[in-house]
């Protein structure tokens, strides 16, 4: 299972020593969530933050923009660091050209689905996706509650994934602790976002080790 703990959850304060916490646990990426306060109801962090981060670790940075007009950004995104660039269908009326986009300036590209938007609209795309996020949560906020219908898209992506022959990764954002974890592992899920789990735990660390062993 790869692990992507959400730094949406550390202590901005100490982002540095939170960073560098992450770079020496077992995660295999780190999950930068952008949300512009138009597209969802909050207001995170941009470029300068996601540059820090990059200063203190060298991992796979995996990026969801929560924004309106993504194309707008997507050569700042890549000279802040990221390697994965993960749009929401939601915000994309050109989604072939924007994954396009992403791809020429030589970042992987990912789709993130809301809770309501079904998989099927993936079926002529998916050919051309490295990932899609499935929201198990509505964007804007960490630590809210699962929702368990997610586990069942998580199943028709992997067939649809299946069906196309697409090397997309499945990923999955939002109320993943243990037991949520377990049962996405046994849909098909790929890569795992955490969030409040880890880092409201008493040692996020061994937090990251046991969802690895998922
Ligand atoms: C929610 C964000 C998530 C969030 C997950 O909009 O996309 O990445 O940080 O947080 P938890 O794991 O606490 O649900
Ligand atoms: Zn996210």
């Amino acid at each position: 299972m790869i692990i992507s703990p959400s730094v949406l959850s550390c202590d901005f304060g100490n982002i540095q020593r939170d960073t560098e916490m992450l770079h020496q646990s077992e995660a295999d990426w780190l999950h930068i969530d952008v949300m512009d306060g138009v597209f969802v109801p909050n207001i995170s962090f941009g470029f300068p933050v996601l540059e820090a981060i990059r200063k203190h670790s060298n991992k796979v940075m995996d990026v969801h923009l929560m924004i309106q007009n993504p194309d707008k950004y997507i050569l700042d995104f890549k000279k802040s660091g990221a390697d994965i660039l993960t749009v929401h269908y939601e915000t994309c009326p050109h989604l072939h050209r924007t994954i396009g986009a992403i791809k020429e300036a030589g970042m992987k590209a990912g789709v993130a689905l809301n809770p309501h938007t079904p998989v099927h609209l993936l079926e002529e795309i998916i050919q051309d996706l490295d990932l899609v996020l499935i929201m198990s949560v509505n964007p804007g906020f960490g630590g809210q509650k699962f929702i368990h219908a997610s586990i069942a898209k998580v199943e028709k992506l992997a067939k649809l994934i299946k069906e196309k022959n697409s090397h997309a990764i499945i990923e999955i954002d939002g109320g993943v602790n243990l037991e949520t974890g377990e049962l996405l592992a046994e849909a098909g899920a790929q890569a795992l976002v955490a969030g409040s789990f880890v880092f409201n735990s008493a040692d996020p660390q061994a937090t990251i080790s046991a969802l690895k062993k998922l």
